[in-house]
């Protein structure tokens, strides 16, 4: 049986000011397509798994927005995280949860941020995917050829020679710094890593119980809790114990049996400015243009403003102009990863 985890807790900071605490961007519109980046996701698994068996971990202060979005969710397949931990207690908790009531399951995990633009290509690759883990002790990543020296994404290493379908993977560095970027996109032996795993849930129960056992023992410990009234009390025990740690820094990087699957299906994570500007319509001077504005001598510029205010720019070459409720940025293309910086100095000083 196949069930389908969409990680939809994370605030997109780097998306700031258009993705807020309290409004982040998976729950918006971004594409301008009708569907939330939430509900595209659920979409997009369609056929692959039945409804009942698509689950949600975001936080609590979501739930609504989540239930809003995809009114065919029941209470039980919203899994409500007190404090964000970051994915590998998220994932953690939905797999022992789901071994629960499956311990044969096979398991999709998705992010609730990622556009996907052909959509029969990624369910072909998620059903290859799914065959290989079915029956295999393996953890395996979606891989997307890189385009540039993001330090924003995991890079993958894979032996090109050691399989069809499902690669060897070497080595697993996740968000390294610019000149190893660099060197991983010139050497031509990396990947992405698209942020969607395939595996069946015996073989990432081993892998927690390997590389992160703390967090394995805290999560097998609500065995008893699960889809009953203590269920509650149990996660905001377990998630006040857990520490804080992605699935690609305490899991990826260090497991031995980890395969890539190449994939093609018009992937992008929309998890910066530049990478919405990549995907998004550009007009003649090449800016990608939401709002009511008013450019002069501007160009390669992403400009998303309120449609009741006027903005002239004359000048801008290469910038980010963003305003969304109480907070107008203008930032350098080039410099958004500082992005998150500025988040926690506005925080700081309000
Ligand atoms: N429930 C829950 N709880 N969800 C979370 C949490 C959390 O604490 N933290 C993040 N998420 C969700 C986000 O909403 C997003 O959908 C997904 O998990 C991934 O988190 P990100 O914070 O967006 O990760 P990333 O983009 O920096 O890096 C990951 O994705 C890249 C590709 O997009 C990594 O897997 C990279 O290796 C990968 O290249
Ligand atoms: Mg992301």
């Amino acid at each position: 049986n196949t069930y389908v985890i969409i990680m939809a807790g994370g605030v997109g900071t780097r998306f700031w000011p258009f993705s807020r605490t309290s409004y982040p961007k998976q729950f918006h519109d971004v594409l301008g397509t009708g569907r939330t980046l939430l509900q595209q996701t659920a979409d997009r698994f369609n056929g692959v798994c039945p409804p009942e068996n698509i689950y949600i971990v975001t936080s609590s202060l979501y739930k609504d927005l989540c239930q809003q979005q995809l009114p065919q969710l029941t209470d039980e397949q919203v899994l409500c995280e007190p404090v964000a931990r970051n994915t590998a207690p998220c994932i953690a908790y939905a797999c022992y949860k789901i071994a629960q009531r499956d311990p044969e399951a096979n398991i999709v995990v998705a992010p609730a941020d990622h556009i996907i633009l052909k959509e029969e290509e990624f369910q072909r690759t998620i059903l290859a995917a799914l065959d290989a883990t079915k029956s295999q002790d393996i953890l395996v990543t979606l891989g997307i050829q890189p385009s540039r020296p993001d330090t924003g994404y995991g890079y993958i290493q894979y032996i090109p020679e050691s399989g069809d379908t499902v690669k060897k993977v070497k080595t697993f560095t996740e968000k390294p710094h610019l000149e190893l970027a660099q060197q991983f996109v010139d050497s031509g032996e990396f990947v992405w890593n698209a942020g969607i795993f395939v595996w069946n849930v015996q073989a990432i129960i081993k892998a927690f119980q390997a590389h992160l056992p703390e967090v394995a023992e805290i999560f097998e410990e609500g065995k008893e809790a699960y889809y009953t009234e203590a269920e509650k009390a149990f996660v905001d025990k377990a998630y006040s114990l857990t520490k804080s740690i992605s699935i690609d820094n305490g899991v990826m990087e260090k497991a031995q049996n980890v395969y890539v699957v190449l994939s093609e299906f018009g992937w992008s994570d929309l998890g910066t400015w530049k990478s919405l500007y990549e995907v998004s319509d550009k007009n003649d001077d090449l800016n990608v243009v939401d709002g009511h504005v008013l450019l002069y001598d501007t160009k390669n510029c992403i400009i998303k403003t309120p449609k009741d205010r006027l903005v002239a720019i004359n000048g801008l070459d290469g910038f980010i102009v963003a305003e969304y409720d109480n907070v107008l940025m203008i930032c350098r293309k080039e410099d958004e990863q500082k992005v998150k910086a500025f988040v926690a100095d506005a925080k700081e000083k309000g």
